[in-house]
């Protein structure tokens, strides 16, 4: 069965202490109302400064949990700033995002090292929250479907079907993102069809039916519900409305 979840991606926002308190007033507003749905999720992605305070304060939830915003491609070694998965194990972590486009542009991560980080997170048992997406120029000439196709099929398309089952997708078009200019429900409803075609004609339908595919972009508490309400749309993927308690919460629950 298909997964829903609601994910926090926080970006460069948020102290250790600064987490500690937001992510108390996520989890007090949802002890007042607390998701029931079983295959409902929630993932939290602070800054790695904050995992292993956030991992004390979540340990044991039963639906809400630990995420990365990023992991580089190899164990260990000489890599000077950069965190290995099994650090992310460690630190309490069950998902990783990996390739959101603000990596793929200003750090300027190719399909082929996105492929081996994918590769190595889901070596160390995390689960990769894929982002794909196209720019505002694609869009406007045409080629959305043509960037998503060869952003998953240089990817995670080259992934086994086992593997692939335990991917989580996540649609942002570029130029949604942070701009407040969300998809319309029907720009999501489409490119989510379409890629689970894709995955249909890749692999088979009944995988394509069960993954987990996330819009974001611009997703907030106002417009969720609708996003949401699409039949191939299965949560989101939230930044600048993660930040805010009651807000992140109200998304938690239009899915
Ligand atoms: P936004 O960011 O919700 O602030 O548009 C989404 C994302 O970058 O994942």
């Amino acid at each position: 069965m298909r997964k829903k979840i609601v994910a926090g991606n926080w970006k460069m926002n948020k102290t250790a202490g600064e987490a500690v308190v937001l992510i108390g007033e996520i989890l007090d507003l949802l002890k007042i109302r607390p998701v029931t749905e079983p295959l409902h999720r929630v993932v939290i992605a602070p800054p790695f400064i904050a995992l292993t305070k956030a991992t004390e304060i979540l340990k044991g939830h039963p639906y809400v949990f630990l995420g990365a915003q990023n992991c580089y491609s190899k164990p260990k070694g000489a890599f000077t700033g950069e965190i290995a998965p099994a650090m992310l194990v460690d630190a309490g972590c069950e998902y990783v995002i990996i390739g959101h486009s603000e990596r793929r542009s200003y750090f300027k991560e190719n399909d082929t090292l996105l492929m081996e980080k994918v590769k190595i997170v889901m070596g160390n048992k995390l689960i990769p929250i894929f982002c794909c997406g196209e720019l505002l120029s694609e869009r406007e000439t045409g080629k959305q479907y043509d960037i998503v196709r060869s952003q998953l099929g240089n990817t995670i398309f080259n992934l086994s079907r086992e593997e692939l089952q335990d991917v989580v997708i996540a649609y942002e078009p570029v130029w949604a993102i942070g701009t407040g200019v969300n998809a319309t429900p029907e720009q999501a409803q489409d490119m989510h069809a379409f890629i689970r075609k894709l995955i249909a004609e890749k692999y088979d339908s009944t995988l394509a039916d069960e993954m987990t595919l996330l819009y974001g972009g611009s997703c907030n508490a106002a417009n969720a519900a609708e996003l949401f309400s699409q039949p191939d749309v299965d949560g989101g993927l939230i930044g600048g409305a993660s930040l805010i308690a009651k807000d992140f919460v109200e998304i938690i629950h239009a899915l």
